[in-house]
């Protein structure tokens, strides 16, 4: 029987609290956190690290241990009875090597196979986060950047969801501030009845932007118009204000397109919903002596900084910091995040680091080496480069339109996938909404495979050629992979819905029981990608699940064999932990390709 000290959780939390129990049992005197990671060597699965630490700190005080080994060999001795382990080992300076029992692995697959993936959900150590991601700004364009961000953001919030914390998914779209005075001015100048005319007429927002732009630098009558129009509009001015919500509701639809195209849920709560909060806020910061006066502005001095952060400009008005300090402080006191995340490009590494400590110095937030929430984190990621290894962009235009490129996405995966199943003679099997509704998932599926798979930092270059490959570490190989699964599933004789209910699993044959232990590993390959907010983490896991599976196929004959009913059951598991990592990056999985 397990012992009840096993309790919830991927199974390293698992071996964890094992190891707590011996921990205590072993050195009652000094209290340690559990060190257990996966085994790198070949003797275990995976193993303890505590002993080495443990010497350093109880040597020279009368202990009876000689070495670190000592305390290795009485930690694995110490170890509660139960039947997860098989057996353990103890190597060099007191790593304890652990072996898992084939039958609790096997067990472990066949509870999920019956009780579903969910169970499967690591246990995070927090219930409520904000997520601010995708935050493109009004009238300007929504670029690649901003895609990176939405794709990310996604795809933790995701993460956190399965985990079951609930996250507050925010759009901090960039709705307020000075070139509203200009854009509301080019309004009233181009069409006198604004409030009749369609959206459809103002047309591209971005053409628009640019042209109120070109009368603002060219006419300075213009210019003074379009100042004192910030003005009235922040004054509330019934006028401006139904003006400024009209230009928001235009580029709000495109925004919503892309979000819609992609399967985005997101929630605007753009820079204008903190507006009214930043005087208060701001006061508050005053009153603890935080704010001070420089050149005319008002700043707060950071230390390891050199150049102060201001919260308010020369002329009196908000800014970028200003709101995003009286954001912090909404979701810190009104919406109660315990962790607030931010993914932008990390180009705004520094304002986010200035923001964090702003509120470190105001008591807001504890200090980082306390490891305590609430906490902030600043989630970067690197640029997306053209072929040419400069920033991204289409021909044409300068700009990349972002549901132009999804699009093509689209079209590019449809012609491959026609191509090939022409060349085999398949082409008849299939319906055109399965044509479509496959290339959608593998085109789209690929574009954001590849801006997850990479570490998040490093710059990625767009290429739909290496995306759309079938070879390599791509959406479209490990769609193939799940759909090969589905198909092996499919051709069986044996009912899969009956074997979980009925059948077992052994793990005998080598390659059985890599994959199998590979599979329980899911739980905390999802804990690690949400606590370092990592999803190439995932991706990477993912990636290896398929290897694993080709091996133990290629070895293990599933149809036919007499171990049929139990590879079977390898095979739905494997393919259940594939769609859950791909609902999980956003990608919509295919079953027949
Ligand atoms: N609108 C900003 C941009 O496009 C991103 C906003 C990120 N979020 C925030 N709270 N500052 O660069």
């Amino acid at each position: 029987q397990e012992p009840a000290a096993l309790g919830a959780g991927s199974v390293k939390q698992q071996i964890s609290n094992l190891v707590v129990l011996s921990l205590r049992a072993t050195v009652p005197e000094v209290d340690v956190e559990p060190m257990v990671e996966v085994c790198t060597a070949k003797f275990g699965d995976y193993q303890c690290n505590n002993a080495m630490g443990l010497w350093s700190r109880v040597k020279g005080s009368g202990t009876s241990f000689k070495n670190p080994n000592a305390i290795g060999q009485a930690i694995s001795k110490n170890l509660p009875a139960c039947d997860v382990i098989e057996s353990t080992s103890v190597a060099g300076p007191g790593f304890v090597n652990i072996v898992l029992s084939n039958n609790w692995v096997a067990k472990r697959i066949q509870d999920m196979l019956v009780n579903g993936i969910k169970t499967w959900a690591p246990i995070l150590p927090v219930k409520k986060l904000v997520i601010d991601f995708s935050s493109p700004n009004i009238a300007k364009e929504m670029h690649v950047g901003h895609l990176r961000s939405t794709i990310i953001g996604d795809t933790l919030a995701r993460m956190f969801e399965f985990s079951n914390v609930e996250v507050l998914r925010r759009n901090h779209v960039g709705d307020w501030g000075t070139q509203f005075g200009m854009l509301i001015e080019y309004l009233f100048e181009k069409f006198p009845n604004w409030e009749e005319v369609g959206n459809q007429a103002i047309g591209d927002l971005q053409l628009f932007y640019k042209a109120s732009k070109a009368r603002f630098d060219d006419d300075a009558e213009f210019k003074d118009r379009a100042q004192q129009a910030v003005v009235r509009l922040q004054g509330g001015e019934e006028k401006y204000r139904a003006a400024w919500k009209k230009i928001c509701e235009i580029s709000r639809n495109e925004f919503d397109q892309v979000y819609k195209i992609l399967n985005v849920q997101i929630e605007e709560k753009g820079e204008s919903f903190y507006n009214p909060y930043i005087p208060q806020v701001l006061e508050k910061l005053s009153n603890q002596g935080l704010i001070t006066e420089s050149e005319g502005a008002r700043v707060i001095f950071i230390e390891g900084h050199q150049i102060p952060l201001i919260v308010v400009k020369r002329d009196g008005g908000f800014n970028y910091a200003s709101t995003d300090l009286a954001a912090l402080w909404y979701r810190l006191n009104e919406e109660k995040a315990e962790w607030i995340i931010y993914v932008t490009d990390v180009g705004q590494q520094q304002h986010f680091d200035m923001v964090f400590k702003a509120a470190r110095m105001a008591g807001w937030l504890p200090d980082p080496k306390e490891k305590k929430f609430p906490k902030t984190s600043h989630v970067g990621f690197g640029l997306v480069l053209g072929a040419d290894g400069k920033r991204f962009r289409t021909r044409s235009t300068d700009v990349v339109r972002l549901a132009d490129l999804l699009d093509e996405a689209i079209s590019r995966s449809k012609s491959e996938l026609l191509q090939r199943l022409t060349e085999n003679g398949k082409i008849v099997d299939w319906t055109d909404e399965e044509l479509a509704k496959t290339s959608e998932a593998v085109g789209h599926g690929a574009v954001k495979y590849a801006d997850l798979k990479n570490n998040r930092l490093t710059n990625y270059t767009f290429s739909f050629e290496q995306m759309l490959s079938d070879k390599g570490n791509t959406a479209v190989y490990l769609q193939y992979a799940h759909a090969r699964i589905c198909s092996i599933i499919r051709k069986s004789n044996m009912d899969v819905e009956e074997l979980k209910k009925s059948g077992s699993i052994s793990l005998g044959h080598p390659d059985e029981r890599v994959l199998g232990l590979y599979l329980i590993r899911f739980a905390e390959v999802v804990e690690e990608a949400c606590t370092n907010l990592l999803p190439s983490v995932l991706c990477e896991y993912l990636y290896n699940l398929s290897e694993m599976f080709t091996r133990f196929y290629t070895n293990c004959q599933v149809v036919g064999s007499p171990e049929e009913p139990s590879r079977l059951l390898l095979c739905e598991a494997t393919a259940i932990v594939m769609r859950q990592c791909f609902q999980l990056l956003g990608i919509t999985p295919v079953y027949k390709l």
